[in-house]
């Protein structure tokens, strides 16, 4: 056992239920990170810091805005964990030997790095508990896999497929999966004759949202209604990605979700649906205090319920996503129709997000979700 195992704290919040047998590993939370998504992930990792029962074993890494992993006490301090809390007095920092000062290679580098000096056993499970580019997409993924380590989530193509949108639509309509008509614009197609770039999205007619191919949380998105303000927002999309993608904005739909659990055989949540006072669901609407409403359920026919979760679980198969993922829809009232918009890997996990109130609507508390989630890492691994 290495000296920085003793770094490992034991959280002592409040008394509930003992630890499972057999689920005596300890967990790593992976968090923060690189993505205009850090903040989301410290309010999630604080979430599930707290529902920890008595004596768990956890090891927060908080990965700061740079790439850098965070030194163990400005990682506890981050997320509100008592200094006292800390098992031991030894060396606890997993701090990278230099903070990055860019992105470029390092981000892979430090985590690993970090997760390396744990000398983890098949009983821990990292949670990486990360957002979008960098977190979301795959590439921590990898880095969990080639360390042979288990996690929660989806692996590696999964985590990629759901994070780029263009992807994301291409297998969903192999899988007959309904959505929004679309388009892909390339950086390359684009300075070489805009014009011609365009010239397939006009066939999608009006208005049109725009959006980056690889962000979240409706960053980069813009709705527009004219030419003149679709090459703008193309241009803006293309200095966040190469590849971005328009599609038909559709005028008065409603906004479901459905939360989906497991592995081969996942578990679908209720429907919830998301209200919101803006012109579409933006970042603003998603992350302000009264921003939007979460209807849980959401007031929907059984029938539209079934149907909703039947297309949540195909997206789910669609790109093999595993241990957990939110599957968002649009419903058209007028016309019955219901669209896939998107899966997110890892959904915003804060015990007021949708994701875990959706499970805890099914019966699922935020600590017995924690606890299968950690149980459907190992099953995987
Ligand atoms: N084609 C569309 N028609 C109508 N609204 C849309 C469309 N695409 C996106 N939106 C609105 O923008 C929000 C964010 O878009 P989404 O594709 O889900 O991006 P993100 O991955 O950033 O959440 C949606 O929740 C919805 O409110
Ligand atoms: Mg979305």
């Amino acid at each position: 056992m290495c000296m920085m195992c003793n770094m490992l704290i034991m959280s002592n919040h409040a008394v509930r239920n003992p630890p499972a047998p057999g689920s005596a590993g300890r967990l790593v939370l992976l968090c923060g990170g690189v993505s205009e998504e850090h903040e989301v992930s410290l309010a999630s990792a604080r979430s599930v810091l707290n529902s920890l029962p008595l004596g768990s074993a956890v090891l927060p890494l908080v990965i700061a805005r740079d790439g850098s992993v965070l030194e163990e006490r400005s990682s506890r301090e981050l997320l509100g964990l008592a200094r006292q809390q800390a098992a031991s007095t030894g060396p606890t920092a997993p701090a990278s030997a230099s903070p990055a000062s860019s992105l470029d290679g390092k981000l892979a580098l430090t985590i690993a790095d970090a997760l390396s000096t744990l000398d983890l056993s098949p009983d821990d499970v990292v949670f990486p508990l990360l957002h979008g580019p960098y977190g979301e997409d795959g590439s921590v993924q990898g880095v969990l896999r080639v360390m042979r380590l288990a996690y929660v989530g989806s692996g590696v193509l999964a985590s990629a497929v759901g994070m780029d949108k263009l992807t994301m639509k291409s297998v969903f309509a192999a899988y007959g999966l309904p959505q929004v008509s679309y388009r892909g614009i390339t950086e390359g197609d684009y300075r070489r004759d805009p014009s011609e770039a365009l010239a397939s999205v006009r066939e999608l007619g009006w208005p049109l949202f725009v959006k980056p191919a690889n962000l979240g949380s409706s960053l980069g998105i813009e709705r527009v209604a004219d030419e003149a303000a679709l090459l703008g927002a193309v241009e803006r999309a293309l200095t966040l990605d190469r590849r971005v993608i328009v599609e038909s904005a559709l005028v008065g739909v409603r906004e479901l979700e459905v939360a989906v659990l497991g592995n081969d055989e996942p578990a679908l949540s209720p429907v919830g649906e998301v209200r919101y006072g803006s012109t579409f669901y933006d970042y603003h609407s998603k992350y302000s205090e009264g921003g939007a409403e979460l209807l849980i359920p959401a007031p929907v026919s059984p029938e539209v319920e079934g149907r909703a979760r039947a297309l949540a679980r195909r997206a789910f198969e669609a790109i093999d996503a595993a241990g957990l993922a939110r599957v968002d829809l649009f419903y058209d009232e007028a016309k019955g129709e219901l669209l896939v918009n998107e899966i997110n890997t890892m959904p915003g996990f804060t015990a007021t997000s949708m994701y875990p109130r959706l499970w805890e609507a099914a019966g699922v508390s935020y600590p017995d979700l924690v606890e299968r989630l950690l149980a459907l890492a190992r099953q995987r691994r």
